[in-house]
């Protein structure tokens, strides 16, 4: 029998593509828990479901994830991604559920300029990488059976992200300026979820739990990928204006270096990833084949 995977929130961009998955969906018996179905910070309800539904495995993909408004509803934002969290993971070891989490490259502050190992000192900058490195802190101590994965600056069809608001301007004929000093990981949520698939399908899992980067092979600015959209819409002939991070409109701190080293993972698990244009390009021609 199909091994069973509960998905928790499961109409966030990531949640989607997990459950819309044909390798999953053939494979695993999926079931889709949005945030109606579970709240995850109602604990007796999260409780309830994982007492009679009995996963395998728990794919948390709930988060509070807006950086901004997360400096002004901390409360709320250090329930979602901490209190829940650990309280999640309390119960998948006590009923023996392998747990899938997912975290940020905002836990680093992005200063040193070389690529981020999973085991480098973690220091957020902002409230939001503040909850999920707690997230993080609170899964390590309480559970045996987890994987928690590091993404960073993804975008999927599912989701209202960096790729699909240049697209909005590039249909518009809008002017477009976009920041060329932050460089990072981009990955597709496809990507991320064929990477998962891979690994909880072809591998023994007991000796390799821990926390694992999952990044392309190489990194970019903001304006390179706008620039390799830009290439896919030619009648789109505007130039692409470069600015600085300090000239955009925002308090909160973000970190400039966000580059996740994909080594172990691909050591581990013999996987390979591909380059973030080719994750991309694959991404536009996904989206327009529909
Ligand atoms: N997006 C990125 O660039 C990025 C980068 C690095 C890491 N990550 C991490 O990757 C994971 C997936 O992110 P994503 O981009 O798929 O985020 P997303 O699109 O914002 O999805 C998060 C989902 O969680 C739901 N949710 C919020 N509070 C909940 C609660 N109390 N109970 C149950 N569900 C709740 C949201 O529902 P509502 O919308 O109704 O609140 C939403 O459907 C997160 O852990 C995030 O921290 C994301």
């Amino acid at each position: 029998m199909n091994k069973k995977i509960f998905v928790f929130g499961s109409s966030g961009q990531l949640g989607k593509e997990f459950i819309n998955s044909k390798d999953f969906q053939k494979n695993f018996n999926m079931v889709s828990f949005n945030k109606n179905d579970c709240n995850i910070t109602d604990f007796d309800s999260a409780k309830e479901i994982l007492r009679e539904g009995k996963p395998d495995f728990l794919f948390n993909c709930a988060a509070y994830t807006n950086v901004d408004n997360a400096e002004y509803e901390q409360e709320k934002a250090n329930l979602v991604n901490n209190l829940a969290v650990s309280n999640i993971s309390k119960l998948c070891e006590e009923m023996n559920i392998t747990l899938i989490h997912f975290s940020t490259d905002y836990v680093f502050d992005g200063i040193s300029k070389r690529s981020i190992k999973e085991t480098d000192r973690k220091n957020p900058l902002n409230f939001y990488g503040m909850t999920k490195h707690l997230g993080e802190e609170a899964i390590l101590k309480n559970c045996s059976k987890f994987f928690i994965f590091r993404v960073s600056w993804i975008y999927g069809k599912y989701g209202n992200n960096f790729p699909t608001k240049i697209i909005k301007f590039i249909n518009d004929n809008a002017d477009l300026t976009v920041v060329d000093d932050q460089i990072g990981a981009p990955i597709s949520t496809s990507g991320i979820v064929e990477t998962i698939f891979k690994i909880i399908s072809q591998h023994e899992l007991t000796n390799n739990y821990g926390i694992y980067n999952i990044s392309p092979n190489n990194f970019c600015s903001r304006h390179d990928m706008a620039e390799m959209i830009k290439k896919n819409f030619k009648n789109y002939s505007k130039k692409i204006y470069r600015i600085k991070s300090k000239d955009l409109n925002t308090e909160i701190a973000r970190p400039q270096y966000s580059c996740l080293d994909n080594a172990y993972l691909k050591k581990t698990f013999k996987i390979k990833l591909k380059n973030w244009d080719d994750y991309l390009i694959s991404f536009l021609e996904d989206l327009y084949c529909e």
